[in-house]
């Protein structure tokens, strides 16, 4: 039998994403000579700190020197998978420049430099892909920019944070508080010692900005998303969530309207039967509406070693196969259009609101005429507890515009019978 032909391939780091790449192009070795053709070698990999400890990871593989990578003409694909903003934006734009293609599991760099990457991977002939990016092992950038293209999307909505689905539903089945749950998750690896960009919803935020810039044919990077964390979500907004049928989540919310698109991340109540309540831990779903399929939605693992290593090693087969048949960029930037942003103040959401405010006569009609003057129709108040003349109010408004809520909170809050906004938390709406 003839010797199969070698795809070279170098990983640009071997942290959880590339050990676990490593692993997958390893057991799966022989079957890829079946799947393209080819055998697909690791022949170097880059990483900083040469004397670690990598168990499994063959020490002659390893470099603490890029040009070791790029100046080899025999290395076809470079797989980014060490994360952050520099070197690696330098790193890839190099490795273009030398012929050779590029998968990145790098959400951060794609979020904010998009499109200066694409740009490159096209006047340089050559393949860039980044399914791990967004959800982890699930897929969903390929089916957007290829199993639904003959759709018009119009919404694309999901919980694509993982730590973040971790600590809530922890506090949500187990009575944890914020502190608790994230402790836990720390523990378990799931959030980082710096959990900054999970919690304040930054991580999801760039997600977002990737699959609404699919999804949409508009460039949308991280600065054009509106972001909230859920470090302000209590045990006390859990439980009154629950008793009116609903959980929080933390949810990412791209919305194609004819005012323009809308793209932001927020903890939200939604019915405890929707599809996406059900999402528990640290699984991810995105949910995706076309105008030819109606409804679609994703689940799956969105993160760790092998589930993003599933989503990097199936760019890189892609790419080989595109290799053995002589051909690239079939499928490049799809940003052919320029839909404007919508403000966020310009969106319309329903709300809950937790208010304590003094426990006399006369509050909650001030209260009423605050948020009548300035157009938010109250839906539903409820008084939860009073103790020694303070009281805890639970305010449900209609679907309003988001600058009248604001206008409210801002006047509310200079009320002296108004001792704390505790909580404004988005409600799902149909319409959402
Ligand atoms: P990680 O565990 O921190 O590993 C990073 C690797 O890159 C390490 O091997 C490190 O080398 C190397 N590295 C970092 N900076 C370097 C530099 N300047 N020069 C040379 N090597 C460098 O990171 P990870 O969790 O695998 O994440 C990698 C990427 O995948 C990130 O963009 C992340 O956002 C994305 N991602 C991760 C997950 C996940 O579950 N972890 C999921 C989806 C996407 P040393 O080992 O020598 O320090
Ligand atoms: N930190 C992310 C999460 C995984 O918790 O989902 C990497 O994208």
């Amino acid at each position: 039998m003839e010797t199969p032909k070698k795809i070279k391939v170098a990983l640009l780091g071997v942290g959880t994403v590339g050990t676990g790449v490593y692993k997958i192009l390893t057991r799966q070795r022989e079957e890829m000579v079946h799947k393209i053709g080819a055998e697909l070698e690791i022949v170097k990999i880059l990483v900083r700190d040469r004397k670690k400890e990598r168990p499994g990871i063959p020490a002659e593989l390893l470099t603490d020197c890029f040009a070791d990578i790029l100046d080899d003409p025999e290395i076809q694909i470079v797989i980014e998978v060490m994360g952050g903003m520099e070197p690696a934006r330098t790193y890839i734009l190099e490795a273009f420049r030398h012929g050779k293609h590029v998968v990145s599991a790098n959400k951060d760099l794609i979020a904010n430099d998009g499109k200066e990457l694409f740009e490159a991977a096209q006047e340089n002939h050559r393949d860039f892909l980044f399914e791990a990016a967004v959800a982890g092992g699930i897929p969903i950038i390929r089916p957007l920019k290829q199993c639904l293209a003959g759709n018009n999307l119009t919404e694309v909505m999901g919980i694509v944070n993982g730590t973040t689905n971790f600590i809530l539903t922890k506090m949500t089945e187990n009575g944890m508080d914020f502190g608790e749950a994230l402790k836990m998750a720390q523990e378990l690896g799931y959030a980082e010692a710096d959990p900054t960009a999970d919690v304040e919803g930054l991580d999801a935020g760039r997600k977002m900005a990737i699959m609404a810039s699919i999804a949409f044919h508009t460039r949308i990077t991280f600065s054009d998303v509106y972001t909230e964390g859920i470090t302000k979500i209590s045990a006390d907004d859990i439980r009154y969530a629950k008793e009116m049928g609903c959980d929080i989540k933390l949810l990412g919310l791209a919305k194609n309207t004819p005012e323009g698109i809308e793209v932001r991340v927020h903890p939200m109540l939604i019915p405890s039967n929707h599809a996406l309540a059900s999402v528990r831990d640290s699984f991810n779903a995105v949910f995706v509406h076309g105008d030819a399929v109606g409804d679609t939605m994703f689940y799956g693992r969105g993160a760790g070693e092998m589930p993003t290593g599933s989503a990097v090693v199936g760019d890189v087969i892609d790419i080989a196969r595109n290799i053995q048949y002589g051909c690239n960029g079939r499928i490049g930037c799809t940003c052919y259009k320029e839909i404007p942003v919508k403000k966020m103040e310009d969106t319309f959401n329903s709300y809950f609101l937790r208010i304590q405010v003094q426990n006399r006569p006369g509050v909650l009609a001030n209260i009423a005429a605050v948020f009548g003057n300035n157009q938010v129709s109250i839906a539903q108040i409820v008084q939860k507890k009073a103790v020694k003349g303070r009281a805890e109010l639970v305010v449900i408004t209609d679907c309003v515009c988001e600058k009248n809520m604001r206008d409210s909170v801002m006047i509310l809050e200079g009320m002296s019978i108004i001792q704390e906004i505790s909580s404004i938390i988005r409600v799902y709406t149909e319409e959402e």
